[in-house]
């Protein structure tokens, strides 16, 4: 699979180490920029947006014009992937995703076994316009929500603090939620099968909520369900190259990167980075852990925590990155900063 004129991104991947590595953000493509700003206004709501394939590409392609990073991530929400299964879904401006909760038999009922492909069929072109607007050396990411982390906002409605009505849900009636992760299973290998067919070089599993859960709830909910979507993968791209995300779950990263069989492992902010260097790194690449709070306060803190995490994990393959998205209110000046401080 590798090739020798791949961009940096790639070869970090397979394994390479460089000397300056590959860097992107999560939410690279948002509200911290003025030309995303005035696109979402222009498209109407945030989904409107998602589901526009030519205003989804023109926000992707944005931030790699601006700063040229390594890679793009591909616009659209974790979401989607509800919706695809008939839930209702809409965002409320300011405050976030909300969804009609399911939480009992009658309410999974409506939900589908399968996504709706028409619901996802213009992220799917947006995947298209991009991979052929994007330079060779950038690579492209595309991604879908964990089934943990995206079931907890199935079950609350929306986001909700450590992720309580779910793990109420788990425990009242673990059948039903059983039943949940097993429709999210089946559309997440679909949806990242069609982006990486459409184009996508990787994709990402964003389990954002996996830090709340115990070691066995983390077996059962988080490293299963995300090892059935590799292999769903695989079967069918047997060379896909999958990130996977398990935000904040900290000391189980190892054996969720033995089980899952993910080709690299994103980091927490809040990680021990010997850590990771140590039990993480030492079995696959690794991605993230600058605390986004640090890019956004900018100046002397910035450009020690960039040199102590490229101290840390400059020995082997590792892809600069955020511990969390990028908040909206980070100066673009602290951005360039970033990326000078990385390449340096
Ligand atoms: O640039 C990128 O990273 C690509 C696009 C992307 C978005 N959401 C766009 C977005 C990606 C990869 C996501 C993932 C996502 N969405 C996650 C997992 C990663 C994480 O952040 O933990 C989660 C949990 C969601 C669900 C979601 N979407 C929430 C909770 C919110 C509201 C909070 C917020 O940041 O506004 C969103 C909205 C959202 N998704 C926005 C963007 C750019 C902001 C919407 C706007 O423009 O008004």
């Amino acid at each position: 699979m590798a090739r020798r004129d791949e961009s940096i991104f790639l070869r970090t991947l397979s394994g390479e180490t460089l000397p300056v590595p590959p860097i992107w953000m999560m939410r690279q493509a948002g509200r911290y920029l003025p030309e995303y700003r005035e696109l979402r206004a222009r498209a109407g709501s945030f989904l409107d947006l998602c589901y526009n394939p030519e205003m989804g590409a023109e926000v992707t392609l944005q931030p790699i014009r601006r700063f040229g990073f390594d890679a793009a991530i591909l616009f659209s929400d974790i979401l989607v992937v509800p919706h695809a299964l008939g839930q209702k879904l809409w965002f409320v401006e300011g405050e976030g995703p909300r969804l009609e909760p399911v939480a009992d038999q009658a309410r999974l009922s409506e939900i589908h076994e399968q996504a709706d492909e028409a619901v996802l069929a213009p992220v799917i072109e947006t995947v298209r316009r991009v991979k052929a607007a994007l330079p060779r050396e950038t690579a492209f990411i595309g991604f879908c929500g964990a089934p943990w982390t995206v079931a907890t906002y199935m079950v609350a409605g929306r986001g909700s603090p450590g992720q309580e009505p779910a793990k109420a849900l788990f425990a009242r009636d673990p059948a039903l939620f059983q039943a949940i992760i097993d429709r999210i299973v089946t559309a997440s290998i679909d949806y990242l099968n069609a982006q990486i067919s459409a184009g996508v070089d990787v994709v990402q599993i964003f389990d954002s909520w996996a830090g709340s859960l115990g070691p066995d709830d983390f077996k059962r909910w988080c490293i299963a369900p995300t090892k059935r979507i590799v292999d769903g993968v695989r079967a069918v791209h047997p060379h896909a190259r999958i990130i996977g995300f398990a935000r904040g779950a900290g000391e189980l990263i190892p054996s969720y990167v033995e089980a899952t069989g993910v080709d690299a492992a994103g980091l927490e902010s809040e990680i021990d980075r010997d850590f990771a260097r140590d039990a993480i790194q030492t079995l696959v690449p690794v991605q993230g852990n600058l605390d986004p709070l640090v890019l956004r306060a900018g100046g002397p803190e910035l450009e020690r925590e960039v040199a102590a995490i490229k101290a840390a994990f400059g020995g082997k393959p590792y892809i600069f990155n955020l511990g969390h998205g990028i908040l909206p209110d980070t100066p673009i000046a602290h951005v360039e900063r970033l990326l000078a401080a990385v390449r340096s």
